[in-house]
């Protein structure tokens, strides 16, 4: 029996989450869920609550805990980030899946990394903000991460081909999203609903749009440094319009390691749950004759510029992601509700980051600070 801990239930990657673990179930592995936490979806949550019978839950807002408390008299129900947080250290507990969006994520993985425990990570932005907190943590109390993210799931099954020293870089593999042909003079008026439009996954909103800037991209490099070791400079983006292959390890002895799979999220969060076994599960196989030709192409700059600020930021350290992460969030929120153009994220990012002047080493402390500080820098910009 695996007990498990699943943050975001409510979300693409969550919803995904508990569908494998009933594919797992019926394949002979005995998960049980014991803890769902979600936001605002009280309504999901709620059914989720009835199909799996966790003996403890967390939502966002007092509201929903008083609205579920009167449905589930018995149930222990959390609240907001403490709530997670005690959600990710509950005894009993053998896995945490992190499928929060958002720096809300951060704690719960350092909760549960320091109770020495395996997270299967999606949560990106735990790595992104707090990547040398989250490497301390795993250094100090022995816990493990496993990657849900494709690329990095790929990246590590590409890097059992051989040894760390043995590997010349990684290759990131992009599907350069929805705008990958538009003319860059149009991206100034395209609509939200087309950003939207992811060409091969289907996500939550924050990510795609992420996917549509490349900043999402960025973020991947920063999560591939902190959760395989390789420097900046040896982690590559390349743009692989039909997102066949996931991503590539190029070996010093010339040879290049590829995972290809469907693009199915239910592939890598099964892989992650049960590393490293491979059960048939009934997910959906990939037909290499009507794959087509795998193409590639470098990332074009121009088309992308928020990819290389969020690298910057990356280079530079302290709590300098954790400004353009939340800056992210506001602009990609902004940019959804009709507020400011597509091309102002980049531009939004760029002008965070050159008036961020905190210093220092990446404290919670600090990072809540600059959070919280280009979070109002990006509600308040103008463009
Ligand atoms: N979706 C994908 O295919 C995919 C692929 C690779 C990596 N990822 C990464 O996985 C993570 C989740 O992505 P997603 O696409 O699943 O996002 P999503 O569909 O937007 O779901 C996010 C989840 O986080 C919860 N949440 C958001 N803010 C919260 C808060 N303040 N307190 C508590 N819960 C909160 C949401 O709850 P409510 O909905 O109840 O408000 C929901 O359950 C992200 O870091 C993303 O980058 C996603």
């Amino acid at each position: 029996m695996r007990r498990v801990a699943i943050l975001g239930a409510t979300g693409s990657i969550g919803t995904q989450t508990i569908d494998v673990i009933h594919r797992l179930n019926r394949a002979g592995y005995g998960f049980e869920i014991v803890a769902l936490g979600a936001g605002r979806n009280v309504a999901l949550l709620a059914e989720q609550i009835v199909a799996v019978r966790p003996r403890a839950v967390c939502v966002a807002e007092e509201s929903g805990r008083a609205e579920l408390a009167s449905r589930f008299p018995d149930l222990e129900i959390g609240v907001g980030e403490e709530g997670l947080v005690s959600l990710a250290r509950r005894d009993g507990i053998d896995l945490v899946v992190n499928a929060l969006v958002g720096a809300v994520g951060l704690r719960p993985t350092l909760a549960a990394l320091e109770q020495g425990r395996t997270v299967a990570l999606a949560n990106k932005e735990s790595l992104v903000i707090g990547g040398e907190l989250v490497a301390a943590a795993l250094n100090e109390h022995g816990g493990k991460i496993i990657p849900i993210d494709s690329e990095h799931s790929a990246l590590l099954q590409a890097l059992s081909a051989g040894k760390r020293e043995e590997v010349r870089r990684l290759i990131i593999t992009a599907s350069g999203g929805p705008f990958l042909r538009t003319p860059i003079e149009r991206l100034e008026r395209v609509r939200p609903e087309d950003a939207l439009r992811h060409p091969n996954w289907s996500m939550g909103a924050r990510i795609t749009i992420d996917s549509a800037t490349m900043v999402n991209k960025a973020f991947e490099v920063i999560e591939a440094h902190y959760l395989f070791g390789i420097p900046y400079d040896r982690i590559e983006p390349i743009i692989h319009p039909s997102s066949v292959i996931h991503s590539l390890v190029e070996y010093r002895d010339g040879s290049v390691i590829a995972q290809l799979a469907p693009p199915d999220m239910r592939i890598p969060i099964q892989y992650a749950l049960v590393y490293p076994d491979r059960p048939d599960t009934d997910l959906p196989r990939l037909d290499l004759t009507s794959a087509g030709a795998l193409s590639f192409e470098p990332l074009d700059p121009a088309r992308y510029p928020a990819f290389a600020t969020v690298l910057a930021a990356a280079r530079r350290g302290g709590t300098a992601p954790a400004v353009v992460n939340a800056a992210d969030e506001v602009l990609v929120g902004r940019f959804l509700a009709g507020e400011i153009p597509f091309t102002g994220i980049a531009r939004g990012l760029s002008a965070a980051l050159a008036a961020w002047r905190g210093e220092g080493p990446p404290s919670l402390e600090a990072i809540r600070d600059a959070d919280r500080w280009a979070r109002r820098f990006a509600s308040e910009i103008s463009f």
